[in-house]
């Protein structure tokens, strides 16, 4: 069997899924690329008839990148497959992802229909797929509550039928890590097609348990050649398994014999900037890129790891593209010193918007002593909002112990300039009580959340807001290093979200 282990990254696609975590087109090219310098094998770009949006960034990803294979999703549905040939067009290597439910309570509750019926759907799927695209890829959607004995009939029709790739999703998060490996045995010992690599396995799990690695790693053993995986382990409910400890694990345990593609000094960078994008914090303690993932704390490590660093670190961060000694950007950092640190970061900006996004940084670095990464993925991300019709012009907020705050704030809606002011409960009510007198709109908001983005009492601060109008949920972000203002740009935000 192959000792290579194709890494398939849906970062895009079931990552892209998550609320509040949606890219524009550009931002998903960044991603792209950023991927494709990585050195995946696969990235599945989206699943074009869900929307026009994931329609044409399969379009522009497939012209963006040269070397991975591009995939997009589909339902076991014609005019799904029709729609992702077309997004396809462009793709240099191209793969259909299509698929069906499995498992009984997929069958009877999700399409009242019977196993035979499925196995029928199925193999018609692969095998309308297959008159456009050589590479077929097909899931058997919650494979992880499928018994063994029937998703070994339906790997084998679809086998049959030309798949190159089956995947066998742990799509709820609930298999053991022995339950999935012996699951993956039992597919490779009993379906024709899998042990002579005509047809490679895949795994697709989720950590609703908090073990998506643990099964990938528990396939990976037991005979599937490829990992889906995302950046971050993001995707739905408590995310995917991530990119980074697959292919860490990897490289930490060669002794298992099997490589991947991954150059892994691309991978901090890469988590930082589909943070930064996502707009979705990593936690700290979070496997490989996480804040505190090679920092040591307690005395008794810091003894051990000054004596030798290997009593207490099985990864030197320099492999995972931390590099300690990297040059600090300050106010006095020229135009060349930010534009390499944008281009380890994966971001390449035109000349023009290397010129706005160094200005940026010349004032938030008069506000700031020292500028982290994540404030340059926020300074090059800022003119994302460039294209909103709604723009904070300005904000003046009293407030303090034993008054109340009163907020003036100015507006720019579409050229126009709206003023107002109001007090309230606190500096960021006050100020969103006076944006409500201009925005007339019946909005709740559902949810606050404000993180600093690392440490210092002048560090930028982030926040992510919900907001509920017309019966919908907006995502809005904001970030400065005055919170208020950041809280009424994440509301703003929200409301340029609005659907008309
Ligand atoms: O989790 C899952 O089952 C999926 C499939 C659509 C591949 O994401
Ligand atoms: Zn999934």
């Amino acid at each position: 069997m192959s000792d290579r282990l194709f890494i398939f990254d849906t970062t895009l696609r079931d990552g892209e899924q998550v609320p509040g975590c949606q890219l524009n087109t550009v931002e998903k090219i960044q991603v792209a690329k950023q991927l494709e310098a990585l050195g995946v094998d696969v990235i599945e770009a989206g699943f074009p008839v869900s929307s026009p949006g994931d329609f044409n960034s399969v379009i522009e990803i497939s012209k963006a990148v040269t070397w991975p294979t591009i995939c997009a999703l589909t339902r076991a549905v014609e005019r799904d497959i029709d729609i992702a040939v077309e997004a396809l067009k462009y793709a240099k290597h191209k793969r259909i992802h299509t698929g069906i439910g499995t498992s009984d309570s997929h069958i009877k509750f999700k399409f009242n229909s019977t196993r035979e019926e499925i196995i029928e759907r199925a193999v018609a799927a692969v095998e309308y797929a297959k008159r456009f695209v050589e590479d077929v890829e097909f899931y058997a959607e919650d494979a992880g509550r499928t018994d063994n004995e029937y998703l070994a009939r339906v790997i084998e029709a679809v086998v049959k039928a030309g798949a190159t790739v089956c995947n066998i999703p742990d799509t709820t998060g609930y298999c053991l890590p022995d339950e999935f490996g012996a699951k993956i045995r039992y597919l490779m010992e009993h379906v024709d097609g899998l042990s002579s690599g005509k047809c490679i396995l895949s795994t697709h799990c989720h950590n609703d348990l908090g073990m998506a690695t643990a099964n990938t790693m528990a396939g990976i053993l037991n005979g599937a050649r490829q990992a889906e995986v995302t950046i971050n382990g993001i995707g739905e409910r408590a995310g995917n398994t991530s990119l980074e400890e697959v292919a860490m694990i990897l490289r930490c345990h060669r002794g298992i014999g099997i490589e991947t593609n991954i150059n892994t000094q691309k991978i901090y960078p890469t988590s930082r900037l589909v943070s930064s994008l996502m707009n979705m914090p990593v936690q700290p303690n979070k496997a490989i890129v996480g804040r505190n993932a090679f920092a040591h704390s307690s005395g008794i490590h810091q003894d051990g790891v000054l004596k030798n660093v290997e009593t207490y670190e099985i990864i030197n961060p320099k492999d995972v593209g931390i590099d300690d000694n990297s040059i600090v950007l300050t106010a006095r950092s020229g135009h060349a010193a930010l534009k390499h640190r944008l281009q380890t970061l994966g971001i390449e900006l035109s000349d023009e918007a290397l010129d706005k996004t160094y200005e940026a940084f010349l004032q938030l670095a008069d506000q700031k002593k020292e500028i982290t990464d994540d404030d340059i993925l926020m300074l090059a991300g800022a003119d994302r909002t460039a294209a909103h019709a709604i723009k904070l012009d300005y904000l003046q907020v009293t407030t303090g112990k034993g008054v109340r705050s009163v907020a003036a704030i100015g507006l720019n809606i579409s050229g126009e300039r709206f003023e107002a002011s109001a007090s309230g409960n606190g500096p960021v009510d006050a100020a969103i009580k006076a944006l409500k007198t201009i925005i007339r709109r019946q909005m709740t908001l559902k949810e606050f959340t404000i993180q600093a983005i690392s440490k210092g009492s002048d560090d930028v601060g982030k926040v992510h807001m919900q907001v509920e109008y017309d019966g919908h949920l907006y995502y809005g972000f904001g970030a400065n290093t005055d919170i208020v203002t950041a809280s009424v740009e994440a509301y703003i935000d929200c409301i340029n979200k609005f659907k008309k």
